[in-house]
């Protein structure tokens, strides 16, 4: 039972997890994150061997803890997962999805991805003609309920031995059901909250912080999140 922001009680227990482009390191961080809270986790790769050693690589960083992490392909985490993230670059955002079309439809498919480019200035977000990337994967993918959640997480805070994860998680979607439960297991991770932040539209708001954190990154040397004041 997770008490979420707001007071609503979820109950997250045993989830099956699927990571697809789990071999990078906001899938490996979040992998982690979601095994230690009690999940089963299947990081999923183009390459099975690849993700294998990214598995091995979450398991080495808890010993003392059994977590339940694998490795397999992409279409093994997608048939696996009953929650399934999206955590390959936005180049492959759609081919990825379309490939798997099939397998995502009816689940919930958390998209974490930023479509963003990079210049002298620094990050800056890339327009999608769907409006961002969760609202491309929903546009792909009719039947799966989309949520747009952990853009604003750093890989840095999530891959490491730090107990704690000190940041909200901003959680956009219009699946009632599926939002709650996404923004519970966001809430899961000590030091996280999973905030509610209104419908699917807005994920293109979501995704272009990112670009802001990085600048802040830039001049702080930090990796930073974001708090929620009022909530
Ligand atoms: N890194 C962060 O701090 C962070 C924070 C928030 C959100 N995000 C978002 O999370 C996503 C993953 O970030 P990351 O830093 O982990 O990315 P990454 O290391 O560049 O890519 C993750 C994995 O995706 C697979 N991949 C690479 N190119 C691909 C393609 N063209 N088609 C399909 N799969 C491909 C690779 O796995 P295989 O080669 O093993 O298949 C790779 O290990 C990105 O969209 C990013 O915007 C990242």
């Amino acid at each position: 039972m997770t008490v979420i922001p707001g007071g609503q009680i979820v109950n997250l227990e045993g989830l099956s997890i699927g990571v697809l482009g789990g071999t990078g390191p906001q899938g490996k961080g979040l992998g982690l994150r979601f095994a230690i809270a009690g999940h089963s986790v299947l990081l999923g790769s183009r390459d099975a061997a690849r993700a294998a050693e990214a598995a091995a690589e979450v398991r080495a960083l808890r010993p003392s803890l059994p977590l339940d992490v694998r490795g397999g392909t992409n279409e093994e985490a997608a048939t696996f997962g009953s929650v399934v993230v999206l955590a390959v670059p936005y180049d492959g955002h759609a081919a990825t999805v379309t490939a798997l079309a099939p397998l995502l439809d009816g689940k919930i498919v958390v998209d974490c991805v930023n479509p963003m480019a990079f210049d002298k200035a620094g990050a800056v977000p890339v327009p999608v003609h769907e409006g961002s990337a969760a609202e491309q994967t929903a546009a792909l993918v009719p039947g799966a309920r989309v949520v747009s959640a952990f853009h604003d997480v750093s890989a840095r805070r999530l891959f490491g031995t730090n107990s704690s994860v000190n940041t909200d998680i901003l959680v956009c979607g219009d699946d009632a059901e599926a939002k709650t439960l996404v923004i519970g297991l966001a809430t899961q991770v000590p030091g996280m909250r999973g905030i509610d932040a209104g419908p699917l539209r807005l994920s293109r708001e979501l995704e272009a912080l990112t670009t802001v954190l990085l600048a802040i990154n830039k001049r702080y040397k930090t990796h930073a999140g974001v708090r929620i004041t009022g909530v």
